[in-house]
């Protein structure tokens, strides 16, 4: 996580070019921020706010800060609290540095420095760096010679870059498991996190491979492999848009993007599917560079959120194209010895691109032989270059941290993946795949329906009633199981109310000791094959006093509405693609909840929308 981005600049000063980098940079960790710039006899000077960067935009506006050369960071805290001390930049003799990831062998590494009467200003693992960088300059070694030094000592993932006291014109750079992007202007050069801070400043951009570390200066930069040697990465021009993202008229961005959702989801289904206005609608995803007919498995690998989306992907994909799935969170699979067949792929689903268990996971499977895929989010990002096959969502930037549009989007987008498949392996006819496509295409008008229908005042009044609540318990079978799911981690995520996603067959083996008189249940139960079992689960529920929230279609509203407190019903879309409209009640009453409890809906506390560390 934390955001980092360095400037050098020629006419301007790069504390307002910083600050407007880390705003785009917020999503990835609000605990503190800070810059640092060359001022005018070249020594590093720093301002740095605990909290949210508001606060260190009053600080900045009440003084600015001068300088051609800059880095800056926005923090979420690994090592050490949340306070100014540990914010970064750190200072080390003539270096300032801002730093992403964890130094797994910190511990030793300050012992090290400590024992030689290094002295500690902060608690962190980054202050490490900085120090043992210092050391090397203080041996005599060029800054080229003290990176070449330090960076085979560093273990664990982790970005980071420096500004050197007197060096007006280098900044420091290295890449190892986290991503960093240079950026190259005209006689300016710049890094940050992501290319979405570049966008505004320059669109050509170069991404450093693994283990990369480069040396940045105004007319260039100069990248050194883990080996030390000289390498040429390619130069891209990005096509991230710069244009920062607003609220519109909406009170959060998650309110926002759940109202988006209808619209994404169209323009994600419009870029995999041909023929919609024709005889027979196919599939038209990128190239698949493999045989799908010989495809032996899938196993999918994503975590939270797009954990689901996999969970929901495996439903279909197995349903429709006949191939072996498992879906993996990428923190488990990494680390549990996975058995993977000959011909079997790898899939990773995450709207970043950069979550750090998931990109791992992806290059387990490609040193194992499989063949990577991704349903990827954003463009460019680490996942969608790595991966040899991409399938796009087209859900636009997602800003707030409760993933909501993304989800939908991945929905839909393995929703086409499943057809395809079973339509190259034989396994639909071209008139079932055409089928399934036409009524995946009405999910978006369902999607409007229920955005300007009663959900959302309803799920307002019920939000009324669970803001006191302890714990809300959620239930549903097959792929409503998982909607559930997805509907607890909304839930506690943004209203820090407990609740869980339980298997609604399973809720007699244990879940049920929890319901006691107004213990709320939300029951995702669609009119479908299995609506007469989770019937006798609802009753279950009942006869011990827990209150029922259901969420259904308009043939499970009539068919299990009398047993309910309240009900947030979707129009009946084709029951194979109903948990793609079935979420959007469970985001509204999350969000609902929260708004009633006050919270910050879009920056839940400890939370960041990219997790890059383990
Ligand atoms: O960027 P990714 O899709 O890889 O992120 C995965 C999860 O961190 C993410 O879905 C997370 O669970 C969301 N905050 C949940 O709303």
């Amino acid at each position: 996580m934390c955001g980092i981005i360095g400037a050098l600049v020629t006419d301007r000063d790069a504390a307002p070019l910083l600050f407007d980098g880390l705003r785009r940079l917020e999503y990835r960790g609000y605990d503190s921020a800070g810059i640092a710039t060359l001022d005018g006899d070249g020594r590093p000077t720093r301002r740095r706010a605990a909290g949210k960067l508001d606060n260190l935009q009053t600080s900045l506006y009440a003084a600015p800060m001068k300088g051609r050369s800059g880095i800056g960071h926005t923090r979420w805290a690994t090592h050490g609290p949340a306070n100014e001390t540990n914010a970064h930049p750190h200072l080390a003799g003539p270096i300032a540095i801002v730093h992403n990831g964890i130094i797994e062998n910190e511990k030793p590494l300050r012992a090290e420095l400590a024992a030689e009467g290094v002295t500690f200003e902060s608690d962190t693992d980054t202050e490490v760096i900085a120090r043992l960088l210092h050391r090397e300059l203080q041996r005599g070694s060029s800054p080229e010679d003290a990176m070449a030094t330090v960076m085979p000592r560093l273990a664990g993932a982790f970005a980071f870059v420096c500004l050197l006291a007197g060096e007006d014109d280098l900044m420091l750079a290295a890449r190892q498991g986290t991503p960093l992007a240079l950026g190259l202007g005209d006689g300016e050069a710049f890094c940050a996190s992501d290319a979405l801070a570049l966008a505004p400043l320059t669109r050509r951009v170069v991404y450093l491979e693994e283990g990369d570390w480069a040396v940045l200066r105004r007319s260039g930069a100069e990248v050194r492999n883990r080996a030390g040697e000289t390498v040429d990465r390619p130069e891209v021009v990005t096509e991230v848009s710069g244009a920062l993202v607003g609220k519109g008229n909406f009170r959060h961005f998650m309110e926002k993007e759940i109202h988006e959702q209808d619209e994404v989801i169209g323009y994600t289904l419009r870029g995999l599917i041909d023929g919609l206005g024709g005889d027979i609608a196919k599939p038209s995803l990128p190239a698949m560079p493999f045989d799908p007919k010989t495809l032996s498995k899938i196993t999918i690998v994503a975590c939270g959120t797009a954990s689901y989306a996999g969970q929901i992907g495996k439903y279909w994909i197995e349903r429709l194209a006949r191939v072996p799935v498992e879906c993996d969170l990428a923190s488990e699979f990494r680390y549990r010895e996975p058995v993977l067949p000959e011909g079997g792929m790898v899939l990773a689903i995450s709207q970043s691109g950069e979550t750090l268990d998931t990109t791992e996971a992806l290059r387990l499977g490609a040193a194992q032989g499989q063949i990577t895929a991704g349903v990827v989010n954003v463009p460019e990002s680490t996942i969608a270059r790595e991966a040899r096959f991409v399938i796009p969502t087209k859900a636009g930037p997602e800003i707030g941290v409760a993933s909501t549009k993304a989800f939908t989007t991945q929905l839909a987008a393995l929703a086409v993946f499943a057809v395809a498949l079973g339509l190259e392996r034989g396994a639909l006819t071209p008139e079932a795949a055409d089928g399934h496509l036409r009524s995946l295409t009405e999910i978006p008008a369902a999607i409007r329906t229920i955005l300007h229908g009663p959900v959302i005042r309803r799920a307002e009044a019920i939000a009324h009633d669970l803001v006191d609540k302890h714990t809300v318990l959620y239930l549903g079978r097959g792929t409503s199981w998982t909607v559930a799911m997805e509907g607890a981690l909304k839930f506690k995520e943004i209203s820090y109310i407990h609740a869980e996603g339980y298997a609604a067959g399973e809720m007699k083996h244990g879940p049920i000791a929890l319901i006691e008189e107004g213990t709320p249940v939300v029951f995702v139960a669609p009119e479908d094959g299995l609506a007469e079992k989770t019937l006798s689960n609802m009753r279950q529920v009942r006869a011990r006093g827990g209150e029922v929230i259901l969420v259904t279609d308009e043939k499970g509203a009539d068919r299990f509405g009398e047993l309910a407190e309240h009900v947030l019903e979707v129009p009946t879309v084709d029951p194979l693609w109903a948990p793609i409209a079935l979420t959007v009640p469970v985001q509204v009453l999350a969000y609902e909840t929260a708004l009633a409890k006050g919270t910050d809906v879009d920056q839940p506390r400890n939370l960041a929308k990219s997790v890059t560390v383990e």
